[in-house]
């Protein structure tokens, strides 16, 4: 587990730059919490990490959005989806690059073992609690230099 508070938009965002720093080909991130946590927000910061240039919006309506940088980046938004749905998430997993799932509990029988699961919580108008919980081991090591 690592856990983090920021104060402000820039502080997730730089705080999602530091932790794509970590991340490699075929890494899942599942973020969770409730409109407005800052979700989409933190994923700007992982982009920006990535080295990606174009702008992050929320895939809301797209469900799934696509961006290259360092490793291709996949950002999905899964609220509005039907649990059984098929739209190939699955190859986005395996792909070679980093896939980060807003809603991602909606489709947890699809997802693989090995992810990291990311919780965020409002806890005043720019307050965000930030959980990390590693689901397998690269994930354990991750939260492990994120402590460094
Ligand atoms: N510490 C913070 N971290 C992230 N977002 C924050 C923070 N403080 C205020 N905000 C604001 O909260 C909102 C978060 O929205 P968004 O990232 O779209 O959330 P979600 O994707 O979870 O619905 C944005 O308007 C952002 O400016
Ligand atoms: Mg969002």
């Amino acid at each position: 587990m690592y856990e983090i508070i920021t104060h402000s938009e820039a502080e997730t965002i730089s705080f999602g730059a530091r932790l794509a720093g970590l991340l490699k080909a075929g890494d899942v991130l599942v973020l969770e919490g409730d409109l407005g946590a800052g979700k989409t927000t933190l994923t700007k910061g992982l982009a920006q990490g990535l080295g990606v240039t174009r702008t992050v919006n929320s895939p809301t309506f797209t469900i799934i959005k696509e961006y290259q940088g360092r490793l291709p980046l996949y950002h999905m938004d899964v609220y509005r989806i039907d649990e059984d749905e098929e739209l190939g998430f699955e190859e986005y997993f395996q792909g070679d690059g980093v896939t980060v799932v807003e809603w991602g509990s909606r489709i947890a029988a699809l997802l693989p073992e090995e992810r990291l699961r990311i919780s965020m919580e409002r806890l005043g108008e720019r307050e965000r609690r930030i959980r990390l919980v590693p689901e397998g081991g690269r994930f354990v090591e991750l939260c492990k230099e994120l402590r460094k």
